[in-house]
């Protein structure tokens, strides 16, 4: 059995009467139009961003040439979408170099061109120190969860990568982390304080093999700008 309309059509003018005479009633002057809410802040992508980076990074600029090469080709390679370019797959970069010379700074900085270049962005960040603890098996954590969030993410930014104490644990963690974005060339960029030749004693042999096909070498030098640049 289907259902039908019963009630006989009725015409529009006999309906606004009705509505009329309902406002009326409450006292609402029918012919007045509700006031417009003020046009709401328009929050950009990269003032969302900034809020997530670390208050010592929330400007930075990198203006080393291979990093905005980077960030130019990471930008035209963008998927389309309806809100601007998606990151797709795309090259690494291993930033390196001694303490202080920038390294997280740059890091930073080429999260932010790709915000400022107008790429739809979902990233995340992490030091391979935290990361550590964060994927610590404990009580109601689910680290497995967490560590396929940050394999899967569009772009991660790994920082300090082999700074941390390791264990045949954080090694194995690492290489699942290097080796899922190695495989679906997921665009990484991962700072290091260790020379190229002690990345492998350092992380093993899966994870420097990995690192040196994905990531191009950006090589920091010069100074521990912490220790020339004036306190703030
Ligand atoms: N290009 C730069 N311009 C201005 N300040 C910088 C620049 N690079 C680094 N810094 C500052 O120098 C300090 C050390 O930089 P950081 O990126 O933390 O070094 P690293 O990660 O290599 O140890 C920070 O205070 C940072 O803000
Ligand atoms: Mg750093």
């Amino acid at each position: 059995m289907t259902a039908t309309l019963t009630r006989a059509p009725q015409p529009v003018g006999a309906i606004t009467d009705r509505l009329n005479t309902i406002l009326a009633n409450r006292g609402i002057d029918p012919t007045t139009t509700a006031a417009h809410d003020p046009a709401p802040e328009t929050v950009t992508a990269l003032e969302l961003a900034d809020a997530r980076i670390p208050a010592r990074y929330r400007r930075a600029l990198a203006d080393h040439p291979q990093i905005t090469t980077w960030a130019d080709q990471i930008a035209h390679a963008g998927r389309p979408g309806p809100t601007g370019p998606g990151i797709a797959e795309g090259p690494s970069l291993l930033i390196a170099g001694p303490t202080g010379t920038g390294k997280t700074h740059q890091a930073y900085g080429a999260v932010r061109a790709l915000l400022t270049r107008g790429v739809r962005l979902r990233w995340e960040a992490t030091t391979s120190a935290d990361l550590h603890a964060r994927l610590r098996p404990r009580a109601g954590h689910d680290g497995e969860r967490e560590l396929q969030t940050l394999a899967r993410c569009p772009l991660l930014l790994l920082d300090d990568l082999g700074a941390a104490k390791t264990s045949e644990w954080t090694e194995e963690l690492t290489y699942r982390l290097v080796n899922h974005r190695y495989e679906h060339m997921l665009p990484t960029l991962i700072t290091t304080n260790l020379p190229t030749a002690e990345l492998r004693t350092a992380l093993g042999d899966r994870v420097a093999s990995r690192l040196a096909e994905m990531t191009e070498r950006v090589i920091l030098t010069g100074s521990d700008r912490r220790r020339t640049a004036p306190a703030i």
